[in-house]
């Protein structure tokens, strides 16, 4: 019989990514999704006849337990939370609710339904935040820099605390940013590749940008969904970092976007100051040594391939918005 699994954050982009992944290894899969007064199904909606999505919500303590309780998946993948970094000050209590106390009402429900449920949750190298050594492993010590990063240290922590209590085969994931054409439009990779089609196609003239020298270690998200199956696989749960290895300043990534379509980015590119954070994480770089050794992972799209795939994605986006205006 083909193993059952439950993602809480179907919708998302890693969510859309590993419910792809999964169907191909044979996996009956169950998605939650919280309730809408419009269905926000546009990463999902090319596989929707082959998932099953249900109700529930990560504040709702009750209908996770229900869940659970109704399909007894023997895998669960927590991808659900309030992922945008700058939104966390502005709803700090919320990102709380959902990305710090979630974790824990996951847990619960699977400590009450059936502790033989293995469980991933969704850690982050913003969990680094200031960071105290480079490149960052799974000893490097956490120093969150952000709401949204204090939350995942939370949700960090409670894995590793009820695999130690009550022996749940939990993992935590420790992933540095990862990018796809599915990326959310706020995220900075998206909103440059976005703006760099809608320019070169003649629709827009400026991009406003925050911090240029930031460093990131980004990678493609589809390499990573596979990493997340991997470590539930294992004989032991354990925590593992996925990242490349490499790190690139937003000055390379909009130089490296805009320069794919024989643009100069200094023509279009301007600061808002707005855009500048309380508090920054400078540099990310992240060493996935233990993962490759363990687990046996690799990524296989290099930064420059993810930047390209991304333009070359958003300019048949933009190209097809155009055409439907235009109908
Ligand atoms: P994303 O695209 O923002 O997706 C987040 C998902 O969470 C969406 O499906 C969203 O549903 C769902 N969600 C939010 N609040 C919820 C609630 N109260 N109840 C139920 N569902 C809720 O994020 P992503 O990039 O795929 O990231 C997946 C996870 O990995 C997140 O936990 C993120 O923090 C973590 N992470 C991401 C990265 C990265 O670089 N992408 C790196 C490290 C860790 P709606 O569609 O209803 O909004
Ligand atoms: N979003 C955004 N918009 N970021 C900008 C901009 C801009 O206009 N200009 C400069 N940046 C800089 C940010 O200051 C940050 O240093 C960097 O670009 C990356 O920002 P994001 O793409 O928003 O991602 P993030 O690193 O804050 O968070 C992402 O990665 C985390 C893993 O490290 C999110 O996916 C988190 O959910 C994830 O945990």
């Amino acid at each position: 019989m083909s193993k059952r699994v439950l993602i809480t954050g179907i919708t998302g982009q890693d969510g859309s990514y590993l419910a792809e992944f999964l169907l191909a290894q044979g996996y009956d899969v169950h998605g939650m999704v919280r309730r809408s007064s419009t269905e926000g199904f546009d990463r999902i909606r090319h596989i929707r006849s082959r998932i099953t999505l249900h109700q529930a919500d990560l504040l709702d303590q009750l209908s996770i337990v229900r869940l659970l309780d109704a399909i007894r998946p023997d895998e669960v993948y927590n991808l659900a939370a309030m992922s945008f970094v700058p939104t966390s000050w502005e709803q700090p209590l919320l990102t709380g609710e959902f990305t710090a106390l979630g974790v824990t009402r996951m847990l619960e429900a699977i400590r009450q339904v059936d502790l033989g449920i293995r469980f991933y949750q969704a850690s982050s190298s913003e969990m680094f935040g200031a960071v105290r050594e480079e490149p960052q492993n799974e000893n490097t010590r956490f120093w969150p820099r952000s709401p949204y990063g204090v939350a995942k240290v939370y949700g960090h922590w409670i894995t590793v605390n009820y695999r130690e209590s009550f022996g749940i085969f939990a993992c935590s994931g420790i992933l540095f940013n990862h990018e796809s054409p599915r990326r959310g439009k706020e995220f900075v990779t998206r909103k440059v590749t976005d703006a760099v089609a809608r320019i070169k196609l003649g629709l827009q003239d400026k991009l406003y940008l925050g911090n240029l020298d930031a460093m990131r270690d980004w990678g493609f998200a589809g390499d990573y969904v596979r990493a997340m199956w991997m470590m539930l696989q294992q004989e032991k749960p354990d925590d593992y970092v996925i990242a490349t290895g490499e790190k690139h300043s937003v000055r390379e990534l909009v130089e490296t976007a805009f320069s794919y379509v024989g643009m100069d980015w200094r023509h279009h590119v301007e600061i808002d100051p707005k855009l500048i954070r309380p508090a920054e994480v400078c540099t990310l770089r992240g060493d996935a040594a233990k993962a490759r050794r363990v687990l046996g992972w690799h990524p296989q799209v290099s930064f420059t391939q993810l930047v390209q795939m991304m333009v070359d994605a958003d300019l048949e986006a933009v190209r097809r918005e155009v055409a439907d205006t235009a109908h």
